[in-house]
């Protein structure tokens, strides 16, 4: 089990029970516990029904034949029905005669004389700027099933781009802008993606992101003829190289395209998108999602765990980047079909200041709100003094997602930022699974700081041990889901292999494989959950999860780098901070130097996010005898904790510890 293992902390907060208010503006979904409970084992025992009451809210061009068919990992939803992301987060408004309603609020990061820049795009904006776009990826050969691979900055285009593939069927893999050329280079190639859109730059902290640069780049490292075509927004107006005949200014293609361009009914088991996201070993995997069944999820969830409720006067603001599944799940394609506004905010939490958030709450009176522990962490390092500058009396449901919230963090959200007042909705789930899988409902759910408390409907989530039997109250386990639900994942793109290895072949029960999250749960006496924690070599850092192995390649691939072990190490922001142990190659020199072109040579090889908060050198890493590098060990030291709990009776060389503890840091 991982670092956070034996959480005494949240045990003492066990009893702490926060109680759902009696509204906070709209009706609540779902009122009571007991209401949940009925309708939770409704939908464990009859999930059709409870399913397809779901899907009837969508929009579908062709009835589904049956509601779901499952042979374990592979499972299928409302088959042969067709449907459209697309129509359903946008169109279907316009048809009923919503056309004039905003669907996006944008706000720009720079602020210039008369504020911020702000954008309201009603859905009859996107419908027109969605197709016109629709026509210029057709125009540039795309076709259904075809991936397209986005790579922008957090503004209106990004939702565009990506609902113009939903509406013509080609399928889009978002990178995060964060990530560098290498990363891009890795992700096009896997997908084989022939058409990238993109923008000149993107602002992040009044500094301009060179995102075109960084898809020139890896381009060249692909080779030339691999990608067609580089359509390309002009955003920050910085200077960029231009390659004629591959790369296209959005602003010319879009001046002539037409407005015209249908929805195409697609199969519900069609590829929505990929996201490559990091495993415990090798390069990321992109996780295959679907269009039905995740799009009935994402706005089941939304609309039950936010309480969304169209003209309420709502205003949903998650804090998340398009690039990470929390963007898709929860500023588009959960939010959208909706019909309440969601808001982009192009930039970062302390930009000009460290009341920027609390300033877009209250001129935007954002109801909802959903940002990560991480920030939480860091707003409150900021001070509550930024928050207690704005009115946030408009807020009624807060989330949190992406690592588990310690419960200081947990209660200055509740005060300072709910004022006491909002239910926080902690919600547990994964790239993998489309949607919320484990989380309170804001009118049903009573709270415990830590907790992620309950299953949503139809989620039959598991702690059990390595025979797959369920663990008795307060012990550890591994977190299962042992029925089937419409957001999971369908594949791991181009591998069968390890999608299998990954999530169907540690638990089996009664002979069938079960989907396993790779997290360490245990369940209190209330039934409540607790993540403890990753189970593989995954960490999670800031609420994104990035693999050990994946920044012990980029480590071993410079020159001065031998062997290297990556632990995670406790942070007092990011949760989880990167520790690195490297021995160097001859003729090199362990010094301040060194340490920081390693941290620039890992920016460039994934990017900034994976770069070490700690470099030790070392001459050997602790191994057993079986040459097994002794992770527990470098965690513990990486702590800073003394090493009298740790069994070093296996290994090798003694002075190895010695050496490491006493070993120099940054
Ligand atoms: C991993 C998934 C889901 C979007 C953001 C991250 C951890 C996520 C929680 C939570 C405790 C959490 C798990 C999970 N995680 N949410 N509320 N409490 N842990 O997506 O990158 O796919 O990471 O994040 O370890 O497996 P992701």
């Amino acid at each position: 089990m991982s670092q956070s293992e034996g959480n005494i902390e949240s045990v003492l907060h066990e009893d702490r029970l926060f109680d759902p208010p009696a509204s906070a503006g709209a009706p609540w979904h779902i009122g009571s516990l007991d209401e949940y409970k009925a309708l939770y084992k409704k939908s464990i025992d009859d999930p059709e029904s409870f399913w397809s009451n779901a899907a009837e809210e969508m929009h579908w061009f062709s009835h589904w034949r049956q509601v779901v068919s499952y042979e374990a990992p592979d499972a299928k939803w409302f088959v042969n029905g067709t449907t459209n992301l697309c129509y359903n987060c946008v169109d279907r408004h316009v048809e009923n005669g919503f056309g004039d309603q905003v669907g996006i609020i944008w706000e720009s990061e720079p602020i210039g004389d008369e504020g911020p820049e702000i954008l309201r795009l009603t859905y009859a904006d996107l419908q027109t700027e969605i197709s016109k776009f629709a026509n210029v990826l057709l125009d540039k050969g795309v076709r259904r099933g075809d991936v397209v691979t986005i790579y922008m900055g957090m503004i209106p285009e990004l939702a565009i781009a990506v609902l113009a593939c939903a509406r013509i069927g080609a399928a889009h893999s978002v990178i995060f802008g964060g990530f560098s050329s290498q990363a891009i280079a890795d992700r096009v190639e896997d997908a084989n993606s022939k058409v990238i859109v993109t923008c000149d730059g993107s602002w992040r902290r009044g500094s301009v992101v060179p995102l075109k640069d960084n898809v020139d780049q890896a381009l060249e490292i692909l080779g030339e003829g691999k990608v067609r075509s580089v359509i390309v927004r002009q955003r920050c107006k910085n200077g960029i190289d231009w390659v004629d005949g591959r790369d296209t200014w959005w602003h010319d293609v879009m001046q002539e395209a037409e407005a015209d361009c249908d929805c195409v009914p697609l199969d519900s088991e069609e590829m929505s998108f990929l996201l490559y996201t990091s495993g415990s070993t090798g390069k990321p995997k992109g996780i295959h999602h679907t269009i039905g069944g995740y799009m009935v999820y994402t706005a089941t969830t939304s609309k039950y765990v936010f309480n969304l409720v169209p003209d309420a006067d709502q205003v949903f603001w998650c804090t998340a980047d398009v690039g990470w599944i929390t963007g898709h799940s929860y500023i588009l394609y959960g939010i959208m079909p909706n019909r309440v506004p969601t808001l982009m905010y192009e930039g970062a939490p302390n930009f000009p200041d460290a009341d920027r958030f609390w300033d877009i709450v209250s001129r935007h009176r954002v109801t909802q709100f959903y940002t990560a522990p991480t920030a939480i962490r860091a707003f409150m390092k900021w001070g509550e003094e930024h928050p207690k500058k704005h009115d946030l009396s408009s807020l009624q449901v807060l989330g949190t997602v992406g690592e588990p919230i310690n419960p200081e963090a947990w209660m200055w959200y509740h005060n300072v930022i709910g004022g006491g007042a909002c239910p926080i909705v902690d919600t547990y789930w994964q790239t993998e699974t489309g949607g919320h899988m484990i989380t309170p409902l804001p009118g049903a759910t009573s709270t415990k700081p830590g907790s992620c408390t309950l299953p949503f409907f139809g989620i039959d989530a598991a702690v059990v041990d390595a025979d797959g039997n369920e663990v008795g109250a307060n012990e550890g386990g591994l977190l299962v889901v042992r029925k089937p639900w419409p957001g999971m994942l369908r594949g791991v793109y181009g591998d069968r292999d390890r999608f299998i290895d990954t999530y169907w072949s540690t638990i089996k029960i009664d002979s069938k494989p079960v989907y396993t999250a790779g997290d360490g749960a245990r369940r209190d006496k209330d039934g409540y959950f607790w993540i403890m924690g990753r189970i593989d070599d995954v960490i999670n850092v800031s609420g994104h999860r990035l693999g050990t192995m994946e920044v012990e390649s980029g480590l071993v691939a410079h020159e001065s780098v031998v062997e290297a072990a990556v632990v995670g190490m406790p942070h007092e922001i990011k949760g989880t901070g990167i520790a690195a142990f490297c021995t160097l190659a001859p003729g090199y020199e362990a010094n301040d130097d060194l340490r920081k072109k390693l941290r620039e040579h890992i920016s460039d090889q994934i990017g900034a996010i994976a770069k070490p908060d700690m470099i030790r050198f070392t001459d050997a890493l602790p191994k057993t005898r079986s040459g097994k590098i002794m992770r527990r060990l470098l965690r513990s030291i990486a702590a800073g904790e003394v090493e009298v709990n740790q069994d070093t009776s296996t290994l090798e060389d003694f002075t190895v510890v010695a050496k490491l503890q006493g070993g120099d840091e940054s």
